[in-house]
């Protein structure tokens, strides 16, 4: 595990390959085992591979999304603030488990914040992406997670980088 950790770093750049739908259900798989509070699972998740929708999506906000064009594979993560008050704790660990499932099967992701941020008209990048995925209320947006063969390998973590100053024992 700390090995796949070390090595995971953010993909943008993709190998134009369809990811094998064993991958995804594998991805999938850990989102839906993921665990949550009181085990109230309020996720949702979308699986895009349609390339006019792939770009749709990569317009959804100003900055830090372009790259899903070039993507063969997004997962959508929503939940439902009705179910858990802490539906954003609840996604974000579907989503990171999903990131580290891609890792150990050989493929890289990126993590797309959607939550809180906008596309250039000043409207909310969650109400785009609920739009083009056609999402119902009261469902929100966290992130969208792009996933793909790598076009290229990036260097693991080194342990030089390890803010060990920021782990205070017993007292801060
Ligand atoms: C909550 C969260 C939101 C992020 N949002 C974006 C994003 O919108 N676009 C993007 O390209 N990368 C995004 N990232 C990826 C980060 O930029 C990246 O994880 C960070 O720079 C560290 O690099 P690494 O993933 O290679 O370790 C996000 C990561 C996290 C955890």
């Amino acid at each position: 595990m700390l090995n796949l950790i070390q090595k995971r770093r953010s993909c943008r750049t993709f190998e134009p390959k369809k990811v094998e739908e064993d991958k995804i259900d594998q991805l999938l798989k850990a989102a839906l085992w993921s665990p949550t509070s009181k085990n109230n699972r309020p996720w949702e998740f979308v699986v895009v591979e349609n390339p006019e929708a792939l770009e749709r999506l990569s317009k959804c906000k100003s900055h830090g999304s372009a790259f899903l064009s070039g993507a063969p594979l997004a997962i959508v993560v929503l939940g439902d603030p009705a179910k858990s008050d802490v539906w954003i704790e609840d996604c974000s660990i579907a989503s990171i488990l999903m990131q580290m499932t891609a890792e150990s099967v050989g493929l890289g992701s990126t993590w797309i914040q959607i939550r809180l941020r906008m596309d250039d008209e000043g409207n909310l990048a969650s109400e785009n992406v609920k739009k083009i995925i056609n999402a119902p209320e009261p469902l929100e947006v966290l992130g969208i997670m792009a996933f793909g063969y790598k076009a290229k390998e990036r260097e693991p973590y080194s342990e030089e980088v390890l803010l060990w100053k920021r782990v205070h024992y017993e007292k801060f």
